[in-house]
């Protein structure tokens, strides 16, 4: 988050340490679901241990992204409010465990997620579970259209990159409702890489200097969909998204919450205000380590989005400044 008039640095700087703190422990609750083929028992670990976090935290938050509605989430549900009233006011979008089936079957990938936001300023998905995104660095902010052809998108990502098609490298989830999408992309030159779930990863990918692809494409969840434009509001790059329900109820419930399904949202209308981004590794990956133990303690490693800097904590304790910025 930038400075502004309504955030002073020491209100960033207490943002960023609650971030850092609730995916840690999240994280490090996980971990002990690992390799265990319980997705729903790991999630709701890393659950439990973020939103303890989160409950005492300095400041008053509410969750707008959350893990569901109160019905069905006992916690961190949409709307719930966090934190102690003393200190900054936010908005969060949680995934406490991105890549439940990945922690559930120790594949690499899976990691503790949040975001931060000024208040009113995250959207709200409604009865959207999945939505069509784009994802591009930097350096092709605004080139991209979700009304363009995969083709034409290529060859505008390429452009603006300075770069062959045949070395544009593309993410796009492996799901059957990709396997045109993933066709066409590959018979044009670009190289995809396919994994089988993490569209948050795969468009850090993308927007981090050090990331190993120019562009992500394709349909996934609506909070991972918000939880990425906070990282883009954050570090730079575009995203574009436009609801695509993969279900006649949730097609239904779309139209009976008065919302249109053909919009396309901007990053900006995605996240209207500063925003950071935090991340622990569950089971490590590209991106971030997975936790390790050493001499009694567990290390664990994370990463924080925030005024568009990216900072790599490597952390022993629950509190970040136990650890060393690197
Ligand atoms: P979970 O961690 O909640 O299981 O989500 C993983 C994920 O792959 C997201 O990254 C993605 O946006 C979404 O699921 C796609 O949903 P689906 O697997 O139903 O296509």
């Amino acid at each position: 988050m930038h400075r502004t008039a309504q955030r002073t640095r020491t209100d960033v700087r207490t943002l960023e340490a609650i971030a850092l703190a609730a995916t840690h422990s999240a994280a490090i609750a996980s971990r002990a679901w690992v390799g265990r083929h319980d997705k729903n028992a790991a999630d709701a670990a890393a659950t439990e241990a973020m939103r303890q976090v989160l409950a005492d935290a300095p400041g008053r938050g509410t969750v707008v992204i959350g893990e569901g509605e109160k019905d069905e989430a006992p916690m961190l549900y949409n709307g719930e409010t966090v934190g102690n009233g003393c200190g900054p006011d936010f908005d969060i979008a949680v995934d406490p465990l991105e890549g439940t089936s990945f922690c559930a079957k120790n594949h690499p990938g899976a990691m503790a997620t949040i975001a931060f936001a000024e208040p009113g300023t995250l959207w709200s998905p409604g009865p959207g579970f999945y939505m069509d995104k784009i994802v591009v660095p930097p350096r092709a902010k605004g080139v991209v259209d979700l009304a363009d052809t995969p083709e034409r998108t290529l060859a505008n990502v390429a452009h603006a990159l300075g770069k062959p098609i045949n070395r544009l490298r593309v993410v796009v989830m492996d799901k059957p409702r990709h396997q045109e999408l993933i066709a066409r992309l590959l018979r044009a030159g670009a190289s995809v890489h396919t994994p089988a779930e993490g569209d948050v990863a795969g468009s850090l990918e993308v927007l981090l200097p050090t990331g190993d692809a120019d562009l992500l494409l394709g349909i996934g969840g609506t909070p991972e969909g918000v939880m990425t434009a906070a990282a883009v509001r954050a570090l730079g790059g575009d995203m574009l998204g436009r609801l695509a329900p993969q279900r006649e109820e949730e097609a239904a419930a779309i139209r009976a919450a008065g919302m249109d399904v053909d919009r396309v949202y901007t990053c900006d209308e995605l996240v209207g205000g500063d925003a950071l981004f935090a991340a622990t590794g569950v089971t490590g990956g590209s991106l971030l380590s997975r936790p390790r133990e050493s001499e009694g303690a567990v290390l664990a490693e994370s990463m924080l989005i925030s005024s568009g800097q990216v900072r790599r904590i490597a952390h022993t304790g629950a509190h970040p400044n136990r650890g060393g910025i690197r």
